[in-house]
C-alpha cells in the first residue's frame, strides 16, 4: 500500500528544510539521505529503548541505500542530556573518523534530538544532521525549530545552540510503541497549538478526539503535520525567540512552575502544560481578556484526553516565586501568554497583585 505522505517546508533562507510525515517512512531513511547528497558515514544516535525497537531497521534502511550506517547508543531519559554524553558521542565520531561530509541522524525522543543536534553543531564546527523523531513531543515540538542543547546541573537547557537539521523525517507508525501516558503528554502540546494559533485546527481536535485517542492513523497524521506547520510558521517568523516565538510558551508559565516545585514530581511535562493551560486560560478570563466559552472549550478537550486539569494544592507565594524563575521573566515582571480567543493569544506582563487576586478567587471562576 502506498504511504500517504504530507510535508511542511521550513523556509529559513539557506537553512531551509522539509518536514516529511507518514506511516512507515523509516524504511525510506537511506534513500532520503542519498537524495540530500550524503554518501559516506551516517551516525545514528539513539537511546537503548529506541535502539531495540527501531535501531536495526534504521541501519538496514541506510545500508540498503549504499551508505555506511553506524549506531551510537546512549541510555534513555533526561539524565542523558548532559555535556558528558555529548562528549561520549563526540569521542565515537572522532574514533570512527567522521568527516565534514558525514551526517548524524537523531533517532528518538526530544532528549536524543536535542543531544544529537548539539553534537552535530559542535563537531568539526558543524556537520549536517537529520531528525527522525519517535515520540509525539519530538514529532510536534522538539524536532522543529532548531533549538538543540543539553542541561547543566544548575538548570535545564542552559547549554545549547540554534542549529537546523537538513530534514525532519517523521514516521508516525513509531508512535504505536510509545507508553500511553507519554503520548497523552504530547497531546497537550498539540492542543496548545490550536489555542495559540489555529481555530480550525482546534475544532478538528474537538471533532476527532475519539479517533485520536484510538490513535487512528489518518487523525494522527493530520495532527502531527498541522502541529509542525504551526510551529514552523512561528519559527519562520522569529527563529531566535525574541518575541513571537514566545507564544509557544502558553501553558508553560504555570506548567514549568509546577514542575519546578519539585514535590509534584509525579506530573510529566505534558501534564503540567495541560494544568498550566487550564489555569492560564482561567486567569485570562478573570482579567477580562477572553470569554468563558474559551475556558470551557479548551477545558472540555483537555478533559476528554484524560490529562489532569486540577492545580495541585500549592501556596500563592510558592507558585508566584516559581513562575518568576521561568524564562519569560523580564525586568522583574512575569510575562504571560493570555488567550484572547481560540487561535489567538497576547503576550502581556502579569502583575503579582492581579495574579494573587485571581488565585484567591479561583474556586469561583475556574472550572477545575
Ligand atoms: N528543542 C526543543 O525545541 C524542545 C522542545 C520540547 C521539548 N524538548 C526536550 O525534549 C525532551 C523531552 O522529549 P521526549 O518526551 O521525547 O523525551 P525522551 O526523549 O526522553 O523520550 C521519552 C522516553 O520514550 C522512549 N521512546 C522514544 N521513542 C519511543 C517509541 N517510539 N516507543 C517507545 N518508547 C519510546 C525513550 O527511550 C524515553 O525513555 C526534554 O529534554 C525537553 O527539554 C526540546
Ligand atoms: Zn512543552
Amino acid at each position: 500500500m502506498a504511504i500517504v505522505e504530507s510535508s511542511v517546508k521550513v523556509s529559513l533562507t539557506e537553512r531551509s528544510y522539509d518536514i516529511v510525515v507518514g506511516a512507515g517512512l523509516l524504511e525510506s531513511l537511506g534513500r532520503r539521505l542519498q537524495a540530500l547528497g550524503f554518501g559516506g558515514k551516517v551516525g545514528v544516535v539513539t537511546d537503548s529503548t529506541v535502539a531495540k525497537l527501531y535501531g536495526a531497521r534504521a541501519v538496514r534502511a541506510i545500508k540498503s541505500a549504499g551508505l555506511d550506517g553506524h549506531l551510537i547508543v546512549v541510555p534513555p531519559g533526561e539524565r542523558t542530556k548532559t555535556l558528558r554524553w555529548v562528549t561520549r558521542v563526540l569521542d565515537e565520531l572522532v574514533q570512527e573518523r567522521f568527516e565534514r561530509g558525514s551526517v548524524l541522524v537523531a533517532l528518538g525522543g526530544g532528549v536524543i534530538g536535542d543531544l544529537t543536534g548539539f553534537a552535530a553543531a559542535v563537531y568539526l564546527r558543524g556537520i549536517p544532521f537529520i531528525q527522525v523523531p519517535t515520540t509525539l513531543v519530538a514529532q510536534v515540538d522538539s524536532s522543529v525549530g532548531g533549538k538543540t542543547g543539553v542541561n547543566h546541573p544548575l538548570g535545564k537547557n542552559l547549554i545549547g545552540a540554534f542549529y537546523q537539521p537538513k530534514l525532519v523525517l517523521i514516521d508516525i507508525a513509531t508512535l504505536n510503541t510509545m507508553p500511553r501516558r507519554q503520548w497523552l503528554g504530547g497531546l497537550a502540546e498539540v492542543i496548545k497549538y490550536g489555542v495559540i494559533a489555529d481555530e480550525p485546527f482546534f475544532t478538528y481536535l474537538e471533532q476527532h478526539m475519539d479517533g485520536l485517542l484510538k490513535m487512528e492513523e489518518e487523525a494522527v497524521q493530520h495532527i502531527v503535520t498541522q502541529s509542525c506547520r504551526i510551529k514552523a510558521a512561528i519559527v519562520m517568523e522569529d527563529e531566535r525567540e525574541s518575541d513571537r516565538r514566545r507564544i509557544l510558551n502558553y501553558g508553560h508559565t504555570i506548567g514549568h512552575a509546577l514542575e519546578s516545585l519539585g514535590k509534584y514530581r509525579t506530573v510529566i511535562h505534558g501534564e503540567a502544560v495541560a494544568i498550566g493551560m487550564v489555569h492560564e486560560a482561567g486567569l485570562s478570563y478573570y482579567l477580562g481578556i477572553c470569554k468563558q466559552d474559551l475556558v470551557r472549550r479548551q477545558g472540555d478537550v483537555i478533559r476528554r484526553t484524560g490529562l489532569p486539569v486540577t492545580l495541585p494544592s500549592v501556596s500563592f507565594t510558592d507558585l508566584w516565586t516559581a513562575m518568576q524563575h521561568d524564562k519569560k521573566v523580564a525586568k522583574g515582571r512575569v510575562y504571560s501568554i493570555f488567550p484572547e480567543r481560540i487561535g489567538q493569544v497576547r503576550i502581556a506582563p502579569l502583575e503579582r497583585a492581579d495574579c494573587k487576586r485571581w488565585f484567591l478567587s479561583r474556586r469561583a471562576t475556574v472550572v477545575d
